[in-house]
């Protein structure tokens, strides 16, 4: 704490002695705030995204209490505001269509009101991202607090995750090895408790990378949403961010370009969902830190796969809290020397300080660095003719032998159509095809839907093969898994060449050189090109309408145009 006492910007609000300051603080009095809330001590908005439409995040006004104790013990003023939330299950066609719009909600709420520290409560995928975005253009000292995992699901005697068993369960049923009875009963097992989804999805992704970024106290983004350590931390956060106002800790010192490096490599080293190149371009887009779909790829290599969590392995976020969560993994990875010791957390010292010595109590769950789940697979950025922009594939997640493939492709224009037609047994294919998805890329669906790990045939399916190559703009699931090339750019709404795939020309998928090409030759491509006519926007007004006119295409973070950068959190003018 400095020596003088320092004057906020809320002081500029509830510090004058004019008619202004008797607005400020007047209609504030009405909640019954004593006098002295308003003598200059530091205000922080907890921003929060509870929403009964939310389930992952329906908990978070309880988290919301146990960090205004904090604050009020260190000396702060909490203030608690709702925000735009996003609901991933039940939110159509997207709930990426609205993450931009969330965190214009965020990023205004906070520089309009009398704010000088922001604890962002997120939870379920979009909200992470869209709250961190909202809050870096206004870059105010921040601490976020993610809803945690929900308990693991338990079905028959065995644990079950959320996505990542559903896809298997529906899979099953079409292939006749699971009966309806077993699939409804399921469902009543898989979401035990509050929280977000338990597999190593974008929720739990992006809450690792939150804290990888420094954002989070050390530690925080495993513990289950239902334990008395979730709130323990927000308590603990709640005095913590007091402190960062005085400290004037920002979030631009915070989540420097090193610090988005660690992120990337705490990624491979996790087996984050493919969502977390989308959401961390867009964050570092909003601090002006340079980041681009390669440096996920150059940096992923030589990190090995250490966390054995669904999708990409076997257990689920309570074993991997129990076996000593995120800091083993940061201990690990900075004992090889992966990660940069020059960055500094929201407690003041970096990761790799806050994670020194961290205990690993089981090392199924989280591998030594020299035994891993898998050497080397990281994210793949691929190139060709095919995503001159880049495609992304998860190895990961794939059927291995299917990382190098040649194929003719079927074509489907809408995944109504391809909804369709893989029921229809007179499909002429079979599993060495390659199955092509277009218009479900930003612009095209829109919203750049989580369907690229589109169901197989069902004929196929009943012949025991689970895995095909598959290509769209889409996005997937951070839960789902496949040998799923996504985030083809430019998308296929946009002109893109996948728009000019068809039926029956080759593909050649080549991970391990990076290449995804389509073998059709140029003068073909050009003049399929010329007969191509854009689709109109999907909708003439509104929200959709500015989104489809400014959204960025995959590789650039899919942010709107014009939001990138910061404006800052100067006191705007007076209201009245
Ligand atoms: Fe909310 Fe998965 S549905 S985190
Ligand atoms: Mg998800």
């Amino acid at each position: 704490m400095g020596d003088e006492k320092k004057k906020y910007r809320s002081a500029e609000w509830f510090g004058a002695g004019s008619k202004d300051g008797f607005n400020h603080r007047s209609w504030m009095k009405n909640q019954g705030r004593p006098h002295d809330q308003f003598d200059g001590r530091p205000v922080i908005g907890i921003c929060n995204s509870w929403s009964e439409l939310t389930p992952c995040n329906a908990h978070l006004r309880d988290v919301a209490e146990r960090v205004k104790r904090g604050v009020y013990e260190a000396g702060g003023f909490p203030l608690e505001f709702p925000v735009m939330s996003l609901g991933e299950t039940l939110m159509r066609p997207t709930t990426m269509l609205f993450r931009n719009l969330m965190s214009m909600d965020v990023e205004e709420s906070i520089r309009a009101y009398p704010l000088d520290g922001i604890v962002l409560l997120s939870g379920c995928d979009k909200t992470q991202p869209a709250m961190l975005m909202g809050a870096a253009s206004c870059d105010l000292p921040t601490l976020v607090i993610t809803s945690g995992p929900m308990l693991n699901g338990k079905f028959q005697g065995r644990d079950i995750g959320s996505g990542t068993d559903v896809w298997r369960f529906s899979e099953d049923m079409r292939a006749g090895k699971m009966t309806l009875e077993d699939f409804m009963e399921a469902e009543n097992c898989m979401s035990r408790s509050n929280g977000h989804c338990m597999t190593m999805g974008t929720a739990s992704t992006m809450a690792s990378l939150t804290e990888s970024l420094g954002m989070t106290l050390p530690g925080a983004s495993a513990i289950p949403a239902v334990d008395a350590n979730r709130y323990r931390v927000s308590h603990l956060a709640g005095r913590r961010i007091v402190e960062m106002v005085h400290e004037d800790l920002r979030m631009s010192k915070v989540m420097t370009r090193k610090a988005f490096e660690n992120a990337i490599r705490v990624n491979a080293a996790i087996g984050g969902s493919t969502n977390a190149i989308i959401h961390l371009i867009a964050m570092a887009g909003r601090l002006g830190v340079d980041l681009s779909i390669d440096d996920f790829d150059r940096l992923a290599r030589g990190v090995p796969l250490l966390v054995n969590l669904r999708p990409n392995g076997e257990y689920l976020m309570e074993d991997y809290y129990y076996a000593g969560g995120l800091p083993v993994v940061i201990d690990s990875l900075a004992g090889a020397g992966l990660l940069h010791a020059d960055t500094v957390t929201v407690n003041g010292s970096s990761i790799i300080e806050n994670s020194k010595g961290a205990r690993n109590y089981n090392e199924e769950v989280i591998r030594p660095f020299d035994k891993p789940l898998n050497k080397d697979v990281g994210l793949a950025v691929l190139r060709g003719n095919l995503c001159p922009d880049g495609a992304v594939i998860k190895p990961s997640a794939a059927t291995p032998e299917l990382l190098k493939h040649r194929g003719r492709a079927v074509v489907f224009e809408s995944i109504e159509e391809l909804r369709r037609e893989v029921e229809n047994d007179d499909l002429e294919i079979d599993e060495s095809c390659v199955m092509v998805l277009k218009g479900a890329g930003p612009k095209g669906y829109p919203g750049m839907p989580e369907v690229g790990n589109f169901p197989l045939p069902a004929k196929i399916l009943r012949k025991g093969v689970t895995d095909m190559v598959r290509i769209s703009d889409a996005r997937m699931s951070g839960t789902a898994y496949g040998a799923v090339v996504l985030h083809v750019s430019p998308e296929s709404a946009a002109g893109g060449p996948l728009a000019l795939v068809r039926t029956g020309d080759m593909i050649e998928l080549d991970v391990e050189n990076r290449r995804l090409h389509l073998d059709v030759s140029d003068a073909e491509l050009e003049k399929r090109r010329a007969a191509w006519t854009a689709p109109p926007p999907p909708l003439e007004r509104g929200w959709v309408r500015l989104y489809h006119d400014h959204v960025t295409q995959a590789h650039e973070g899919c942010d709107l145009d014009f939001l990138a950068g910061g404006s800052g959190a100067p006191v705007p003018r007076e209201s009245h």
